[in-house]
């Protein structure tokens, strides 16, 4: 077996734990150690599991960290029901080993939220009990095998969009995290734009497919950043948690994807959306936040039957769970 310890660092130096040489790690009293962490934080500095943190900025990574593996775990779900449906078996595999990352993701994420002070049950509680959320875009239905395509182009494209943006996050262990996921979901986007160009450019019907499953899924997509807010306003910026607003990141995603999608003879459904040259920007249709609002507290299509579908599945696997992580000698 290798030696953990023979091998080079993964990490190049900037990305490694320097937590000996931190002040804010000395006994200091609390707002002297609080400036000394606001100052290396807003400069640019990584924060690491063992470091000092306020509870604000630790609370604050936490919620984000599990929002974002809840959204990893739920988001399985609607292509999980297509799996079986898969047209061949190419895309039988493919579709297989984007689950198996999406829920990869979701572990890795997990055990980052966990290093913050929340343990997994609880997490898990919380989200199937409704009191914490995940994305709006996997509380509705798959209808049709080109959603599959549109979820795996569209869907996460407009995810790694926001992902990429994390790779720079103050918290070390997130941001690198996010290095590897951005890596996998790329490959993602490239499975799913290769299953929307086999169906465009077959058979009327297939090409109508497409452009359906565009149509339905468009809203939920110029939604999924969320409703514009104010940068000085918002503490994740201010602490780098995140780099980007919700409307940077919506920009982002017209700028690049509106000219894919055109470029494939498909139309976007919003009459309203064009580049405005003056102001530097895009215009649309204002998405429809009261939907997004009713989706994410868990009244969307599919929110229950999902919800119902991990508690039961909780339930059916708690004995492997127990069997894992018993005390030695416990099962005797
Ligand atoms: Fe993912
Ligand atoms: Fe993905």
């Amino acid at each position: 077996m290798t030696d953990p310890l023979a091998l080079d660092p993964v990490l190049p130096p900037r990305g490694r734990s320097e937590r000996s040489a931190r002040p804010w790690n000395e006994d200091l009293p609390h707002d002297e150690r609080y400036e000394h962490f606001e100052a290396h934080v807003t400069a640019g500095g990584k924060i690491e599991p063992t470091d000092w943190m306020p509870d604000e900025y630790r609370t604050a990574v936490l919620r984000f960290v599990e929002m974002h593996a809840n959204s990893e775990l739920m988001g399985v779900l609607p292509e999980r029901d297509w799996i079986m449906r898969a047209p061949t078996l190419r895309r039988k595999l493919a579709l297989t080993a984007k689950v198996q990352d999406e829920v990869g993701h979701a572990q890795l994420l997990y055990r980052v939220a966990e290093d913050l002070g929340k343990p997994r049950e609880a997490m898990f509680d919380d989200l199937l009990a409704g009191r914490t959320k995940f994305h709006n875009v996997f509380h509705y239905p798959t209808r049709t095998w080109a959603d599959i395509g549109i979820i795996a182009w569209l869907v996460d494209a407009a995810a790694i969009v926001a992902q990429q943006a994390l790779r720079d996050s103050s918290y070390g262990p997130y941001a690198r995290t996010m290095q590897k996921i951005c890596w996998e979901e790329s490959v993602h986007i490239m499975h799913g734009r290769d299953v929307v160009m086999t169906l465009v450019t077959g058979t009327p019907s297939q090409r109508t497919m497409v452009q359906e499953a565009l149509d339905r899924w468009w809203g939920p997509l110029m939604q999924m950043h969320g409703p514009r807010s104010d940068r000085s306003k918002d503490r994740d910026l201010h602490w780098r948690i995140k780099a980007r607003t919700s409307e940077e990141l919506r920009q982002e995603f017209l700028t690049i994807y509106v000219p894919r999608i055109r470029e494939l003879g498909l139309t976007i459904p919003d009459p309203e959306l064009r580049f405005d040259d003056v102001a530097g920007e895009w215009r649309y249709t204002e998405p429809d936040w009261n939907e997004l609002r009713t989706v994410v507290t868990n009244h969307g299509p599919k929110s229950q039957e999902r919800l119902e579908f991990r508690r039961l599945n909780r339930e059916a696997t708690a004995w492997v769970r127990a069997a894992i992580l018993s005390e030695p000698g416990a099962a005797a």
